[in-house]
């Protein structure tokens, strides 16, 4: 009689966290779904950062639990003179995160480009010496991490310095200062802020060669005594590559230096390659209506691919959750993507998760059900 009754009491246990489970509707947001497992990020402009563009804005509270200045941090913007900083926008933006209570990002702070010609030269037009743009670069970071502290949770401290052969690119820190420009920022930004979480942001990692270039540099910042806590991943990739396998190994051994892996910057083009189509890229389009073939609408089976594509992708972000902390799009709506008008201007471009309207795509439908909670 005893044993009949707990095992009637375990069973309409059973049954009611079945019945609640069954209940439970299934997320319906970005952030919800990934929650526990990685931050959803999302790259916002000015028109959003500002509320003057409220639908937008209501899509990023909505879904993003985290969120990187598409321009405004950009050394020309924030700091367009040697002695003028511009704090507006960045302000607003970081304001913004708080406000949401969102992991916010910085980026970025020692970049080869959108950085002002003065930053490398003298009133005469001359290359300054190593220390003087030393200087300039440490008080940079000072004036820039420092105004933020406490406040932005991650920075991207040097984006880009590698070539696609995994060398380091000869842009002009690296002429000027030497290839410990790199370690510099490094330090500089964990003086402004001891507290903020460091990371080396690039493209093309899954290429082998500028991975093996990343992982080397990685290594060598460890080595340094450099807090590195991150890499970032940017993610802008194609609808044909590369492939799912080549990104769950780049994360694999970017992991194993023992950071974190982010996805800063993800976006899928599903145009053409410029870059292959026409060795002008200055080429306009109507000139060349091959490199902008949906002006007027994704067609089914595109949508249909780029929903499997975000699938496959967010499969391997949720099986390496452990070591991916954060994937951020590169954009919060087709419309206001950078892609529209790169590599050729005048686009109509289709790589985020929402439309042209702010309507969630079959992707978002698609890149929900990965997580499996
Ligand atoms: C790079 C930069 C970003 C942005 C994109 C294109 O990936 O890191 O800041 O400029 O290019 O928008």
């Amino acid at each position: 009689m005893r044993l009949h009754s707990s095992i009637l009491f375990v069973s309409s246990i059973c049954l009611s966290s079945l019945v609640t489970m069954a209940q439970a509707p299934a997320p319906t947001t970005l952030k919800d779904a990934f929650q526990g497992a990685f931050v959803i990020g999302v790259a916002i402009n000015t028109g959003q950062i500002t509320g003057r563009d409220a639908r937008d804005e209501a899509l990023i509270t909505q879904q993003f639990n985290s969120i990187s200045p598409e321009n405004v941090m950009k050394w020309e913007v924030i700091h367009p003179r040697p002695d003028a900083y511009d704090f507006t926008q960045s302000d607003k933006y970081v304001e913004f995160g708080l406000k949401n209570h969102m992991f916010i990002v910085g980026h970025n702070l020692c970049w080869h480009s959108q950085t002002p010609a003065w930053v490398f030269t003298d009133e005469k037009g001359n290359p300054i010496t190593r220390d003087a743009l030393l200087q300039r670069l440490h008080d940079h970071i000072q004036t820039v991490v420092g105004r933020y502290k406490g406040k932005i949770n991650s920075w991207d401290v040097v984006n880009e310095a590698l070539n696609e052969d995994g060398t380091l690119r000869q842009s002009r820190w690296m002429k000027i200062i030497g290839e410990d420009y790199i370690v510099k920022a490094f330090q500089f930004a964990h003086e402004a802020d001891p507290n903020t979480q460091l990371t080396y942001n690039d493209y093309n990692l899954e290429t082998p060669a500028k991975r093996k270039g990343a992982i080397a540099l990685i290594k060598k910042l460890q080595a340094a005594g450099v807090p590195i806590a991150v890499v970032g991943d940017q993610g802008h990739l194609h609808l044909d590559g590369p492939s799912a396998a080549e990104e769950d190994a780049t994360i694999t051994d970017l992991a194993a230096t023992g950071v974190k892996v982010a996805i800063t910057e993800l976006d899928i083009d599903v145009l053409p390659s410029a870059w292959e189509k026409t060795a002008d890229v200055s080429m306009s389009v109507s000139s060349n209506a091959k490199l902008n073939p949906y002006p007027n609408g994704l067609p089914n089976s595109i949508q249909q691919a780029l929903a499997k594509r975000y699938a496959d992708l967010f499969a391997v972000y949720w099986k390496h959750r452990d070591v991916v902390s954060r994937v951020t799009f590169w954009g919060v709506t087709d419309r206001g993507s950078w892609l529209n008008n790169w590599p050729v201007r005048g686009r109509t471009s289709y790589p985020l998760l929402f439309d042209r309207d702010g309507k969630p795509k079959p992707a978002f439908e698609a890149v929900l059900k990965t997580a499996k909670h």
